[in-house]
């Protein structure tokens, strides 16, 4: 997969080469490019904002410097690649688990993570007359721009690429991962045995794969009920078997 990001702080983007993905990029499983929104101005103090039309606080990011920027990314791209194009705004529709999955069976992705007010919408309309274009938020929270919001989508997506992470098997497990649609994920647990007094729970020591399957289970909806009783009321029966009635 090819990821680019255009923004304009490119040192934000710089943990993307860390840990996981930092050995996916080593490896040619993923390759990242960081744009600088900037370089896409004309005017001499290198404008990418501008008052909103309407009045209100803030500035809007300028559709015509955007579009230049995405323009040129896309020219240099392989057009066999079809890439979509990711704004993350609060406005956006919600980055789950099963969106991560559908993103991370396209080729390329190209994020658009804006500062200020946002980016004036035309830049959205535009662009989607050209390519898939998924407006996305990563909660219902406002961050002060885009750039965060990137991070965790991009962390999202290319641990499911093939090959980038070391067991495929985590992520089956995952809470909203494959294995367990619906539900959180069970504790876990490692050694020692005894930690400040705290044992291992028993089930996970017997050896008995069906044990610990049940156990697992019954944590996982314990968790849910606890944490997320929404996801718990939305299951539909199907989803649950006989043993779950008991927890
Ligand atoms: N930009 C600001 N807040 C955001 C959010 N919650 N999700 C995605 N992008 C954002």
């Amino acid at each position: 997969m090819r990821i680019d990001v255009i923004t304009i702080f490119p040192q934000y983007l710089t943990p993307l080469r860390e840990s996981l993905l930092g050995k996916a990029i080593d490896r040619g499983q993923l390759q990242l490019a960081i744009h600088d929104l900037r370089e896409h101005t004309t005017d001499r103090h290198r404008t990418v904002d501008d008052a909103p039309y309407g009045g209100g606080p803030g500035m809007v990011m300028k559709p015509d410097v955007w579009a230049t920027a995405l323009d040129a990314v896309v020219a240099a791209s392989d057009p066999a690649a079809a890439p979509a194009l990711i704004v993350p705004t609060p406005a956006g529709k919600p980055f789950t688990q099963a969106v991560a999955a559908e993103l991370a069976g396209r080729r390329q992705l190209i994020f658009a993570p804006a500062r200020y007010e946002g980016i004036d919408q035309r830049f959205v309309t535009d662009a989607a007359t050209r390519m898939p274009v998924y407006e996305l938020s990563i909660g219902d929270y406002v961050l002060a721009g885009g750039e965060a919001a990137v991070l965790v989508m991009v962390e999202a997506v290319a641990r499911l690429l093939p090959g980038v992470l070391g067991n495929p098997e985590s992520a089956v497990d995952d809470s909203f991962g494959t294995g367990l649609p619906g539900l959180l994920e069970a504790p876990s647990y490692t050694r020692p045995p005894v930690f400040r007094g705290l044992p291992i729970p028993d089930e996970l020591t017997s050896g008995n794969h069906a044990h610990i399957a049940r156990y697992r289970r019954d944590e996982s909806l314990r968790r849910t009920a606890a944490h997320r009783p929404e996801l718990l009321a939305a299951l539909p029966p199907e989803a649950l078997d006989a043993g779950d009635y008991q927890v």
